[in-house]
């Protein structure tokens, strides 16, 4: 497999992100987006969609007793999925659909080994967004013909149910989170194309 990298490839790289067909316009009339920009969006609904999730789903029913979040969700009772399992799982079926668009979190210390970093760059990005949390990282890949836009937001501790879970989860190899830590990163990945 072929890596290549290059932030300056983005200045000529266009998105297709808004398909000319069906919609009736002439595709010079249809407006270009950045792909940071459509990395910005996604990364709004993903992220609102969890936090929702936890705090109004998970967290009630466990403080009610009803159910608990386990990873074993499907095959155990009164378990509901953990919150990085809503959005690793609706991202296969995304990608099933609209070919290429991922979506994943990641992390230096994951819990389940199949959350590390697939390779070099996204190891480096998280490296990244430990020095510079503000921003996300992004670059501008090919595999294999096809040229792909990836960005990684950081993943933050943002309460204390993160960090008590994380630290003391037997698969875990790193046990000293706090809040306001980074965990890992949520990866955005989808593909673009040259005009
Ligand atoms: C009830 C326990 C629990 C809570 C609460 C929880 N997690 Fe996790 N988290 C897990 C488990 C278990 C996994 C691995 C799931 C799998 O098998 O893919 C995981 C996976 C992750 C991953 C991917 C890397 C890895 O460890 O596999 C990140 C990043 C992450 N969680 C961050 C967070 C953040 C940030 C919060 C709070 C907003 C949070 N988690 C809340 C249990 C939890």
């Amino acid at each position: 497999m072929k890596w290549t990298t290059s932030m300056s490839l983005l200045t000529v790289i266009a998105l297709s992100c808004f398909p000319t067909r069906g919609y009736g316009a002439d595709a010079r009339d249809v407006p270009i987006v950045s792909p940071e920009a459509v990395a910005d969006y996604v990364y709004a609904v993903v992220e609102s969609h969890r936090a929702f999730y936890t705090t109004h789903v998970v967290q009630p029913l466990e403080e009610q007793g009803v159910a608990k979040a386990g990873a074993e969700w499907s095959t155990q009772k009164n378990t509901i999925p953990l919150p990085v399992q809503v959005i690793n799982e609706t991202s296969q079926k995304f990608s099933a659909k609209f070919n290429g668009l991922r979506y994943q979190l990641i992390s230096q210390w994951p819990i389940n080994v199949k959350n590390a970093p697939r390779d070099q760059i996204d190891k480096s990005s998280l490296e990244s967004l430990s020095m510079r949390p503000e921003r996300p990282t992004s670059r501008i890949i090919k595999m294999e013909d096809q040229t792909y836009f990836r960005a990684i937001y950081p993943d933050i501790a943002v309460s204390q149910a993160c960090v008590s879970c994380h630290n003391s989860h037997p698969n875990s190899p790193k046990r000293d989170f706090q809040v306001g830590d980074i965990m890992g990163g949520l990866i955005i990945e989808f593909p673009v194309e040259s005009r």
